[in-house]
């Protein structure tokens, strides 16, 4: 059992998205004993933006199929993801691999795998506030690995963040105790 583990924030020991995702990874290894955890900082060691060449290396899409569980840490970055992580996903998409195109339309290639998103964000994005239709960041990871055919999409989330120390520290401890939920 392979456990990828990812972050993308550029905030390095102050990211909240690492705490999350570093206690979902701890959680789930818990649970499976005997996982393997590979390992991919995107802030530290990014992946360059999609180029014509980058067509022919599949490490990085290999690396996505080989792994029953991921584990993204995943910021909102100006109402999006980070551009990071965009450059990963940009690398996951493959026709032929992750989805193809049907007479019956798109279908993905990527199901039976359990995808769990680390998300932050400074402020409040629920569906019942003034800036859900912003939310670029959660709704497009949903869309994207549903289109790639996983349906095994878990958020693990701590919002309002920029709220001041307090609010921070109550939304990563809520944000924790929802990791130690991530089971099977
Ligand atoms: C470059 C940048 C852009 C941000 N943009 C937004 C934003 O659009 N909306 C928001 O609610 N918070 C925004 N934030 C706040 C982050 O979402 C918040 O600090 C969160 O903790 C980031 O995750 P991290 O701590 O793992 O980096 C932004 C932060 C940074 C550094």
């Amino acid at each position: 059992m392979t456990i990828l583990h990812i972050d993308s924030s550029v905030m390095g020991e102050n990211s909240v998205t690492r705490i999350i995702s570093q206690s979902a990874v701890d959680q789930l290894k818990a649970t499976r004993p005997g996982g393997t955890v590979v390992r991919r900082d995107l802030a530290t060691d990014p992946i360059p933006h999609f180029t014509p060449e980058a067509f022919a290396d599949s490490t990085v899409v290999d690396e996505f199929l080989a792994a029953e569980v991921v584990v993204i840490g995943a910021p909102m970055y100006n109402f999006g993801i980070a551009s990071q992580l965009k450059a990963w996903i940009d690398r996951i998409a493959v026709a032929g691999k992750t989805f193809r195109y049907t007479e019956q339309g798109p279908e993905g290639l990527a199901g039976g795998k359990k995808v769990v998103i680390a998300s932050a964000r400074g402020g409040f994005y629920g569906p019942d506030t003034a800036m859900a239709a912003f939310d670029h960041q959660e709704n497009y990871l949903r869309n994207v690995f549903g289109f790639l055919g996983v349906t095994d999409v878990t958020f693990v989330r701590a919002e309002g963040v920029a709220m001041g120390p307090d609010a921070r520290d109550a939304a990563v401890e809520t944000a924790k105790a929802e990791a130690l939920k991530l089971a099977a």
